[in-house]
């Protein structure tokens, strides 16, 4: 064993001696269902103790069913071969703070920010969130395109914080576009490119969007098909809020500016959240830059004091004399959807489409090779060699890589290499 080496574990098992219970203890102890992440861990000491080591932190451990259903898809296969990704899989989930059970149950919805805060896959100031949501004291995780993952069994303590067992990996919130065409809003996307706006919403950070339905476009088809461009960009930056991400949980009332420049009004009523007189149909979809609404009416930047019928199902549109065309739903000729919708209920007021990530194609994050190691070594020291530490923690990896993980165990120490290193470097 190298003097690195020595000196990492030294230090941990210094804090060690301080706390009790360590993660090693909770793994052996749940081997039932946390026996392929002990084994990944197992298979090389010093990441254990490194792992071991990070501090304030929730771990969202995957069960041995949710690890074993990673290893047929594609994502499987892009974790082997990006190491960026699979740093910024890894950290997603790692929660930024200790939360009980209790602290999910607390409130029906909510949202907790994760260590995944690389401008490659978050643009979400303080780090990428989850969103939780809690019915009859169980509770669920929502992340990208509306995906659902379980809480199997909770509040393990250790000397580092806690840890959850899920019953499935967690999915990376997406761009703006790709999660709206996995949704079938095409005519929303079709509008954004349109006025030439698409890339700048999927560039910025922190924003919350409203996206009308097809059908609120269809509605209103003989009003959008004649506005000139700036009219459109006009209406569609409405629907835009820079600077916050309002989960629907935030949001229950007053109004926001939009960067359009006029403010729209929410309301509760009727069970629903309403936008001016649109209802959000379809909340809480994260995506990298913040978050999603999907609401029911096309909003009018005109139209300020529309407000909405709250006991009907339907709203007039909010464009005087508007109707629909023959022509088919506007801005959608062009766009095409590549995935398939189901539809799930989590938000009870507002219903949320899931969708599948769409991985079908074999993989086995076991086949990432040296090459692709060292690839995600350097990845990961290029992020920022600078913390104290750091440069020892990273030296004891290399030399630990250099020691031969085999299969699963090897991707497994990498994997928590980046992971940990990412802790190290937030
Ligand atoms: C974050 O912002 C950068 C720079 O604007 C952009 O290139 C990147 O695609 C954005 N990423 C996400 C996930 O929003
Ligand atoms: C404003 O919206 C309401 C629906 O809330 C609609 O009845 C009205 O015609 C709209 N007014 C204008 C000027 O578009």
């Amino acid at each position: 064993m190298k003097w690195r080496q020595l000196l990492v574990l030294t230090a941990v098992r210094a804090a060690r001696i301080a706390h009790g219970q360590t993660l090693e203890d909770v793994l052996t102890s749940q081997a039932a269902t946390l026996s392929t992440l002990n084994s990944w861990l197992l298979s090389e000491e010093l990441i254990f103790e490194v792992m071991s080591n990070a501090q304030g932190i929730t771990l969202l451990a995957p069960s041995n069913n949710a690890i074993s259903q990673l290893y047929n898809t594609a994502l499987a296969t892009q974790l082997a071969t990006d190491p960026n990704l699979l740093t910024a899989f890894l950290s997603y989930h790692v929660l930024n703070g200790v939360y009980q059970m209790s602290d999910f149950t607390s409130n029906r919805l909510g949202s907790f920010p994760t260590f995944m805060n690389m401008a490659g896959y978050s643009n979400v100031s303080g780090g990428q969130t989850i969103e939780t949501l809690s019915e009859n004291g169980a509770v669920t995780f929502i992340t990208g395109n509306g995906a659902e993952t379980n809480v199997e069994t909770y509040d393990f303590k250790y000397a580092g914080g806690t840890l959850h067992i899920i019953d499935s990996v967690l999915t990376i919130p997406g761009s703006v576009t790709d999660t709206l065409l996995s949704g079938g809003r095409t005519a929303a996307v079709g509008a954004l490119r349109r006025a030439g706006i698409e890339d700048a919403l999927n560039a910025a950070s922190d924003v919350t969007i409203f996206v009308p339905t097809n059908d609120a476009f269809n509605a209103i088809g003989s009003t959008v098909n004649s506005m000139t461009l700036e009219q459109l960009t006009q209406v569609l930056n409405y629907h835009i809020i820079q600077g916050k991400v309002l989960y629907s949980q935030l949001i229950s009332g007053g109004s926001e500016a939009t960067r359009e420049g006029n403010s729209i009004n929410f309301r509760l009523g009727g069970g629903s959240l309403f936008v001016n007189s649109a209802r959000i149909v379809d909340s809480d979809i994260l995506v990298g830059n913040g978050v999603v609404h999907v609401v029911d009416n096309v909003l009018n930047p005109s139209n300020t004091t529309a407000t909405p019928v709250t006991t009907a199902s339907t709203q007039a549109p909010a464009f005087d004399g508007a109707t629909t065309t023959t022509g088919g739903v506007p801005f959608t000729s062009a766009v095409v959807t590549t995935t398939t919708t189901s539809t799930s209920t989590h938000t009870g007021t507002a219903t949320a489409t899931a969708s599948a990530t769409g991985a079908t194609s074999s993989g086995d994050p076991s086949a990432l090779d040296s090459a692709a190691a060292d690839t995600t070594i350097r990845a990961v020291v290029a992020l920022g060699g600078v913390r104290a530490g750091w440069t020892v923690f990273w030296a004891s990896c290399l030399a630990a890589a250099g020691d031969g993980w085999l299969g699963a165990g090897r991707v497994s120490a990498l994997a928590m290499c980046a992971s940990l290193a990412s802790l190290w470097y937030l």
